[in-house]
């Protein structure tokens, strides 16, 4: 006899995620749902974030080398010391940020777990945790986790940007945390400094902390530029910052990442941290600290990943999609509300479990990113998401592929 599902703090994960049915069941994530679309019928997969090229070979090299050093035992709490002096070098050279390697900087098992840690130490129950809308859904999870309350706040409908009222009106004494994820994930939209001073202003005004995914930070284009809101008068005190080395050196699946700021607020992550893994993985450590120091790979990436979107908004726009060009990060979003009619689907999820089979191509719907029957769910119901952040034979033949859906 099937065992019932256990209670717990999972329900609210998968709630806050949009993977709990009415019923109770537990639905696949809609990346796991696409990929395995992708393998059955053999689409292109344009789905999931992850790069088809691996980053440098001296920097695989390193780790090999840490490991034929002997490096393969629990490291430093904090992370290996030339990886945290990498970083806060890192910090000084791109930004002018002052961070101290020896108390403002955690290393940590990828972004994912700087922000979950983060949002465990900071938020709990009665406290509220503000992200934008669409959100990356690992954020929408840790505050679950926390027993915080979720507010997101939708980024403007037509040209997904911030929504500077919003924020505003969102904000409120329960707020704990303003979440901000820039260059923004699914939309590809970089936050300027007159939209992060407006955030800012905001923080301070209601004496609250910042958490910042800048995972994307190094993958801009044309003349998006970052800014890490940790730069704005009076915002480094208030200010977790967050990144990681999968996206900027493509290694994915390496997982170190981490969280800078002032040192209280990195002591409380550090606290938690510490009994989520304890320690993350000692030989990528020092290999990812020589990374860092190479700023050639990530502007190489960037100007080359500039001309793949290229490609594919021009392949989307050519189908028949209505594209917002992304400023940043390596995906676009794809407005198929011209093509739902002709095709038979309903809204952006049916068009991405239709696309393997009408063009053998697969995205994800933006839906995914936002709270389930939201406003900005509904508003960004004919959305889908594609990565570009594959090789450029890949990215023609999907584009060849999609051709066909104007026929
Ligand atoms: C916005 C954002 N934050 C964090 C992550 C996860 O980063 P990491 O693999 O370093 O945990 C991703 C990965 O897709 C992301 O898109």
């Amino acid at each position: 006899m099937p065992i019932s599902p256990p209670p717990g703090r999972w329900h609210d994960v998968a709630r806050a995620t949009g993977l709990l049915a009415p019923d109770g069941a537990v639905a696949q994530t809609i990346f796991a749902e696409m990929t395995a679309l992708a393998a059955r019928t053999g689409a292109i997969n344009l789905g999931q974030g992850f790069p088809d090229v691996d980053g440098p070979d001296y920097v695989k090299e390193a780790a090999k080398a840490a490991i034929d050093a002997g490096r393969n035992q629990y490291g430093p709490g904090d992370g290996a010391p030339e990886l945290r002096r990498a970083i806060a070098d890192h910090q000084h050279r791109h930004y002018g940020l002052d961070v101290d390697p020896d108390g403002e900087v955690l290393v940590t098992t990828g972004a994912t777990e700087a922000l979950a840690a983060s949002i465990l130490a900071l938020a709990g129950p009665g406290d509220e945790v503000v992200t934008l809308e669409p959100y990356y859904d690992s954020h929408a999870a840790s505050i679950a986790l926390a027993g915080a309350t979720h507010v997101p706040v939708p980024l403007t409908a037509g040209d997904l940007r911030l929504d500077a009222a919003a924020l505003r009106a969102a904000v409120g004494p329960r707020t704990r945390l303003i979440v901000l994820n820039t260059p923004h994930n699914p939309t590809g939209t970089v936050l300027t400094r007159a939209e992060l001073e407006q955030v800012a202003a905001i923080a301070r005004e209601a004496d609250v902390v910042v958490l910042t995914d800048e995972v994307y930070e190094h993958l801009t284009f044309d003349d998006a530029v970052h800014v890490p809101i940790a730069t704005l008068p009076g915002m480094a005190e208030r200010t977790l910052t967050v990144s990681s080395s999968g996206k900027t050196f493509s290694l994915t699946g390496w997982k170190i990442g981490w969280v800078h700021g002032p040192a209280e607020l990195v002591t409380a992550v550090r606290t938690v941290k510490q009994f989520l893994t304890y320690v993350s993985g000692t030989p990528f450590q020092p290999a990812i600290a020589r990374a860092l120091a190479d700023d050639e790979t990530p502007r190489a990436l960037a100007a080359s990943l500039s001309s793949r979107r290229d490609l594919l908004c021009e392949g989307l726009t050519a189908a028949g999609f209505d594209v917002v060009v992304p400023q940043g990060t390596y995906f676009v979003v794809a407005d198929g509300g011209h093509l739902l009619d002709r095709l038979g689907a309903a809204d952006g999820h049916e068009l991405c479990r239709r696309l393997p089979d009408l063009a053998g191509v697969v995205g994800v719907p933006v839906s995914a990113f936002c709270r389930a029957g939201s406003a900005t769910s509904e508003a960004l119901a004919t959305r889908v998401r594609f990565t570009f952040v594959k090789r450029e034979d890949v990215l023609r033949d999907a584009v060849e592929r999609l051709h066909g859906l104007a026929h």
